[in-house]
Order: structure tokens, then sequence, then C-alpha cells
């Protein structure tokens, strides 16, 4: 198990971003056929291929918080979830990361969207062979916060993965209001080790993720780093209040665990102002 400073993650982590020159064509984000443009807003489409600076970024903290969940545990095969995974550019920073660094992992993606084809692209050249690609079940309409209304129809979710060896990446296509996405078969029948929550930033839906996550039995507050992206810059604010409510609920097991705040760049790097990041750890 290698030991790896922040400052040799940024490094590997650039690279990574270095050997993908388009993240994203126009033809493959407009909407329709996307849902939402994998999230990424018209004004800062041009944004997402510039290049980065070794300013920190929430990828390169996700590697970071892998790692040291590995070194803890070193027999382990290394479990991280992220839910809302879009054009894929933190997730193939983990993937290829996960690749070089982790002697076993199971990497879950989860996305309303079809994984973008370039994401695809890069975890086929990172795994043995094409995706294999399953249909779920129909869509089940569950309870949504205030005011969402459901892109995704009767669609049904879909699952997409991909093997490297014996490890894993998952591509969950699916709306996270739908039950089906949470099959704790699915997602793998064990406790992840990191959850990024990075979605649909609404307080019911962090609420919402992680009640699926808790009641499969996916978290365990003695061994999981929990974070959240887009929380306000103030913490009395309505995203803090359900981070801060899931904190709560760790904590009643797990009294060791803190929470902290990190103003961190995020996907379009120093191009946009940085990201109230926080993280639940022990
Ligand atoms: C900000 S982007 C994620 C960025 C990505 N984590 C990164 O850093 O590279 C948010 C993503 O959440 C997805 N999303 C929004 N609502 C969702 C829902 N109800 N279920 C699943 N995914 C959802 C969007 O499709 C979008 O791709």
């Amino acid at each position: 198990m290698k030991v790896l400073s922040l400052e040799k993650i940024i490094t590997f982590n650039r690279e990574s971003l270095a050997l993908v020159p388009v993240w994203i064509y126009p033809d493959e984000w407009v909407s329709p056929p996307t849902l939402f443009n994998y999230g990424l807003p018209r004004h800062v489409f041009h944004l997402i291929n510039l290049p980065q600076s070794n300013e920190p970024t929430e990828a390169d903290l996700l590697c970071m918080f892998l790692l040291q969940r590995a070194a803890e545990e070193p027999n382990e095969t290394l479990r991280y979830l992220e839910i809302g995974t879009s054009v894929g550019k933190n997730a193939f920073q983990i993937a290829r990361f996960a690749s070089q660094f982790l002697p076993s992992f199971e990497l879950h993606f989860l996305d309303l969207e079809k994984p973008n084809p370039t994401f695809a692209n890069l975890l086929s050249a990172l795994s043995d062979a094409p995706p294999v690609v399953r249909e779920g079940s129909p869509y089940v309409q569950t309870k949504y916060p205030s005011g969402y209304v459901s892109p995704r129809g009767s669609t049904p979710y879909r699952s997409h993965l991909w093997k490297r060896g014996s490890n894993l990446f998952t591509y969950h296509e699916g709306d996270e209001f739908d039950n089906k996405i949470w099959s704790r078969e699915s997602l793998g029948n064990r406790p992840f080790h990191v959850v990024f929550s990075d979605a649909l930033h609404n307080p019911e839906a962090l609420l919402h993720e992680f009640s699926m996550l808790d009641s499969q039995g996916l978290v365990d507050p003695a061994n999981v780093v929990y974070c959240f992206d887009d929380l306000e810059h103030s913490a009395d604010q309505p995203m803090w209040s359900a981070a801060r409510t899931i904190f709560g609920k760790m904590q009643a097991s797990n009294p060791r665990l803190s929470m902290t705040h990190y103003r961190v760049n995020a996907w379009l790097g120093q191009h946009e102002p940085p990201h109230n990041f926080g993280a639940i750890t022990s």
C-alpha cells in the first residue's frame, strides 16, 4: 500500500485530466437527448475542458480519503459511491487513481443520464472488456422533494458494469428517487468506505440518499467518509441543516465522528469560485 502526499495526488490527478482534451461534445450534451445537460449549464459549458491549476480539488480530497481508508483496512476491497456523476470528470480521476493505487476496489457511479460516451470509453480503456449492460425493473415512483418532476417517466433503471481483473466500475443509470437504484444487491451488498453526494443539490435529496443507504446497511458510521458538494457558505442554510441531520444520525452510533467544512475547487477547478464541501470522518 503506497503512502502518497496530497501533492503527489494532485500531480497524478492533473495527469488524468490532461489525458482528456474534451469531456463532452455539444451534441452529446444538448437536451434532448440528455435530460438535464449532465447538470452542466450552458453558461459554464466552455469551462469544463480548461486546464486546472494545482490548487486542491474535491477529487484530490476524495482520493486522499480513499487512500487513508485503504491504509486503515489493507485487506478490504475499497468501496466508493458517487451520487451524481455527470460527464465523469471527478469519477474518471477516482477510477484512474484507484486503478493505480488501490489493491482492490469497487466504484459505483449513479446518475439520471446515460453514461457520457467519453467517460464510458475512458472506463473501457481501464477495463478488460466493454461493459455489460443490464436492464433493471421499471421505474417505481417514490416520494419526491416538493416541486420535483421526474424526467425519467417510465424509463427503466439500467446498470453498466466494467471489470478490471476482480475490480469493478459500475454506472447506475437512473433517478435517485427510484427505489430500484438503491438495491443492496446491485450496490454490492456491503457498506461503502467513501460516499460523495453530488447530484440534486437539495436538502430532501441528501436526506433521501442517506436514508436509502442506511436502511440497506450500506453506510457504517464507524467506517465511512461521507462527503457533500455544494453546501452553502453559511452553516445555518438548508443544505447544511440536512448534512448536520445526517451527521447527528451517524454520530449517535459513532461519537468519534467529526464534520469538516472545506472551501475547495470542484469540477471546473479555478475557473469558478470554490465550492463548500463537507466531509464526515472519524
Ligand atoms: C454537479 S453534477 C455532478 C458532477 C460530478 N460529481 C463531478 O464532480 O464531476 C450533478 C449530476 O447529478 C445528476 N442528477 C440530478 N438529479 C438527479 C437524480 N434525481 N437522480 C440521479 N442523478 C441526478 C445530474 O444528471 C448531474 O449529472
